[in-house]
């Protein structure tokens, strides 16, 4: 099989796809004929050595993908050579095939295997963000920051599926544009218009997610209303801000983290509950997962361009050939 091997922590255009053997069957897995691969912004920090999570020498990253299954363990009940299906796994889905525990496994029915593939992380975090750490109320106002990329598109479309107002902030026009497509009802260009002016115009927030760090998120979190809740998601900016604490003072402002690989492990009956009604929102078409663009796995160097130069709306796939 082929895989995108990293033999060290080196710049993400320096790692190469190489052969490799196809590892042996273990109980209660599943073998996958890898179509399509969603990457993310932790893969891209993984291959260089920056993510809080180091794997061993050699390791193939990637955390989701979807494919045919072409292999069982005895022992897994619930699916056929044949089944269409996707993955989380916690490494190698950058791969041609992978061996996926089928705990991580499901079914997909008809959906397109690049939809598939870049689902699970974006909407399974923005969701554990929304409902388990925000607690977002219907009627109740949303700010989302970054709201074009992977997490922030989803975290749009969940805020209005689940009844929010929902303010999405980003840097360009075509960015405000696509999230304007899928539901924000308010759009402030943080590039061009002052933020917390325009925050305040707008009559503040209750939540804020925020997947970016950086400047904004003081500025943000300045108009959060009384019991307003600020969800540390990630800093694709680079800088982690440091916020005074009289801020959440003054207000009974809750700052909650949100490190939703961890929750899933630790509450895996909740987890599987929350996939559940993100499948069951996407089959009633209130969510529609948007694709950025695909490459060709070989072109994982260019993929990670389009997120490290800002120009990803939704999601990037890697597709195996
Ligand atoms: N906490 C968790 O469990 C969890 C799970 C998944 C991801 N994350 C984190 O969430 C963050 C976003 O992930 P993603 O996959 O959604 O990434 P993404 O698609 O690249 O989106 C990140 C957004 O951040 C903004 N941004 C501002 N400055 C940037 C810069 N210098 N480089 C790149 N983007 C910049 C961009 O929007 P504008 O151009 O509009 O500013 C971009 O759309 C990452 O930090 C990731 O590690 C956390």
């Amino acid at each position: 099989m082929k895989a995108l091997t990293v033999n060290a922590f080196k710049p993400y255009a320096e790692h190469k796809v190489e052969e490799q053997p196809s590892q042996p069957m273990k109980p209660g897995h599943v073998r996958i004929d890898v179509k399509a691969a969603g990457l993310n912004f932790p893969d891209i920090l993984m291959v260089e050595g920056k993510y809080q999570i180091r794997p061993p020498f050699p390791f193939t990253p990637g955390s989701e993908c979807a494919g045919i299954v072409t292999e069982l363990a005895d022992d897994v009940p619930h699916l056929k050579v044949g089944d269409r299906v996707a993955a989380m796994v916690m490494n190698g889905a950058f791969a041609s095939e992978v061996l996926a525990p089928m705990m991580v496994t499901w079914p997909i029915g008809d959906m397109p295997f690049e939809t598939a593939a870049g689902m699970a992380l974006v909407y399974g975090t923005s969701y554990y963000g929304l409902k388990q750490r925000g607690q977002l109320q219907d009627g109740e106002t949303l700010l989302v920051l970054g709201a074009a990329g992977g997490v922030g598109l989803a975290a749009v479309e969940l805020g209005k599926a689940m009844g929010a107002k929902v303010i999405a902030a980003a840097s360009t026009a075509e960015k405000l544009a696509v999230c304007s497509e899928h539901g924000a009802d308010e759009l402030i260009n943080y590039t061009s218009e002052d933020l917390k002016a325009r925050l305040k115009e707008l009559g503040g927030c209750d939540v804020i997610y925020d997947p970016v760090g950086d400047k904004f998120a003081e500025p943000a979190m300045r108009t959060l209303k009384w019991y307003g809740r600020y969800l540390v998601i990630g800093f694709a900016a680079g800088e982690i801000p440091k916020i005074p604490l009289n801020l959440a003072l003054l207000k009974s402002i809750d700052i909650r983290g949100v490190f939703w690989g961890t929750w899933t492990m630790k509450s895996p009956k909740e987890h599987q509950a929350n996939m559940g009604e993100i499948l069951g929102m996407y089959k009633s078409g209130k969510i529609k997962p948007r694709i950025s663009n695909t490459y060709p796995l070989e072109e994982f160097a260019r993929a990670c361009d389009e997120l490290t130069q800002r120009r990803a709306m939704g999601k990037v796939i890697l597709t195996m050939g």
